[in-house]
This record gives C-alpha cells, sequence and structure tokens, in this order.
C-alpha cells in the first residue's frame, strides 16, 4: 500500500557535466526502456544545490523526481551561504534531505535546528525527507530506539496528521553510512517498526500508516531487495551506490 521510494543522495560529488551524463544513462534506463520499473516506485535524485538547476532541466519530462540536500528555513535574509526553499522550489525540487547524519555530525545540526527547517518544508510545499539514526556507541549502549525515537519526535515537533503524506522518513544508522556495513533487513525493521509506532501515536494510525519510512546506510544493488521486502521499509536512500 505504500509505494516504494528509492532516493540517491549524491552529497558533494559529481559536476554539471558528469551530473548530465549520469541522468542521461539513468533516464535511459527508467524513462525509457523500463517504463514498467518507475511504475511500481517512485525515483529521486538528490544533487549538490549547485548543480539543481542543471539537474532540473536534464530532467525535463523524466519521471524522476528532484531532491535538494539541505535548505535554510527562512525564506530570505543575512544568512552568508545558505540557501532557501523560496530559491530552491521554483526548479522543481519536490523533496528536501533534512537532518542528515553528516549535518547532525560534521555541520552541528541540532534537533530543533532540523524541526525548523522540517516545518519551512512543509510550507513550501517540499517533502521533508527527516533522516535519523544512531551511532555505534549508541547502538552498543542499547539506546538505539531512544535515540532514533527522540529525533523523530522532535523533527515532527509541529507536524498535524493532514502532513503526514507529505513527510518521509529515513532511518540511516550512523555506523552503516558509507562503510559497507549495512543494518540487516531485521536490524532494520526493529527500528523502523518503532518509528512506525511514534508516527501511529502522533498522527493518528491511518496518518501514521501513510508515511513511508526509507532504510539508509551502505544500500547496494546486491540486499536492497531483502531491505525492501520487510513491511515497514518503504524504500532505500542511497549514497555511494546510487553514483554507479
Ligand atoms: P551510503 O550513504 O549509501 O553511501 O552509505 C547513505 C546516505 O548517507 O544517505
Amino acid at each position: 500500500m505504500r509505494r516504494k521510494l528509492i532516493a540517491g543522495n549524491w552529497k558533494m560529488n559529481l559536476t554539471a557535466l558528469e551530473a548530465r551524463a549520469m541522468l542521461a544513462t539513468l533516464r535511459a534506463n527508467i524513462d525509457k526502456d523500463s517504463a514498467a520499473l518507475a511504475k511500481d516506485r517512485d525515483i529521486l535524485v538528490a544533487p549538490a544545490t549547485i548543480l539543481i538547476p542543471a539537474v532540473s532541466q536534464a530532467l525535463a519530462g523524466s519521471s524522476i523526481a528532484l531532491g535538494a540536500q539541505n535548505m535554510h528555513f527562512e525564506d530570505k535574509g543575512a544568512f552568508t551561504g545558505e540557501v532557501s526553499p523560496a530559491m530552491i522550489r521554483p526548479y522543481g525540487v519536490t523533496h528536501v534531505i533534512l537532518g542528515h547524519s553528516e549535518r547532525r555530525h560534521i555541520f552541528g545540526e541540532r534537533d530543533d535546528l532540523i524541526n525548523r527547517k522540517v516545518l519551512a518544508a512543509l510550507k513550501h510545499r517540499i517533502v521533508p525527507i527527516l533522516c535519523v539514526g544512531e551511532t555505534q556507541e549508541e547502538r552498543d549502549a542499547g539506546r538505539t530506539l531512544e535515540v532514533v525515537g527522540r529525533q523523530t519526535e522532535a523533527g515532527l515537533a509541529g507536524v498535524n496528521a493532514e502532513a503526514a503524506e507529505k513527510i518521509v522518513l529515513a532511518d540511516e544508522p550512523v555506523w552503516a553510512i558509507g562503510t559497507g556495513r549495512t543494518a540487516t533487513p531485521g536490524q532494520a525493521q526493529e527500528v523502523h517498526g518503532s518509528i512506525r509506532e511514534i508516527l501511529r501515536d502522533r498522527l493518528g494510525k491511518e496518518a501514521g500508516d501513510k508515511v513511508r519510512v526509507l532504510y539508509g546506510g551502505s544500500v547496494t544493488a546486491e540486499n536492497v531487495d531483502s531491505l525492501v521486502s520487510k513491511p515497514d521499509i518503504d524504500g532505500a536512500l542511497v549514497g555511494g551506490a546510487s553514483l554507479k
């Protein structure tokens, strides 16, 4: 009942030239030869912000959706180096990755800031892909569900049931990102199941069941099928493998 979403997070990779070449290949596979493939799932690419105009152009008429990797929560103002939702929306950006672990751990983004961005995305009719995930240390201490629960609750503060169809969650264990160590389908399902409970509690059962919860962290062509076969894993947020 929940349509799968496969999202490529390109991170800080590809020049405009390389991105165009990549999209030509992707479109040849998805838009033309394998129309059936695109019918049963949503596909999205999230390029670096500077590439958004070029990617938007290269995706014209495509079934592939365009996402951003981050944004500020204000429409405009004195925020040197930042980009606003109002600036990216006109390029056909329909999704934005927020609270990615690299934003949290390298750039110090906290739950309250991420929540402001989630609310700003909804205001601009951009679907926030709210990322949550525990570190290795937190997992070892048996705190996975507590940490992921806190990040989910805080990130969704002020989001109501009507917005349920317009949000996506992404469970990305920090220890699995870019490490080649994927969570087992069982480990991921446990976390996704607990996120689903929180969503049902907060938004009501019907709305909570509509929210897609993606898995991210060393997803590859080899392991994606077993992950998305689990009941609460509604797709994947793919980093490294999305560049191939
Ligand atoms: P990875 O990254 O697939 O390279 O582990 C996933 C992500 O950070 O979204």
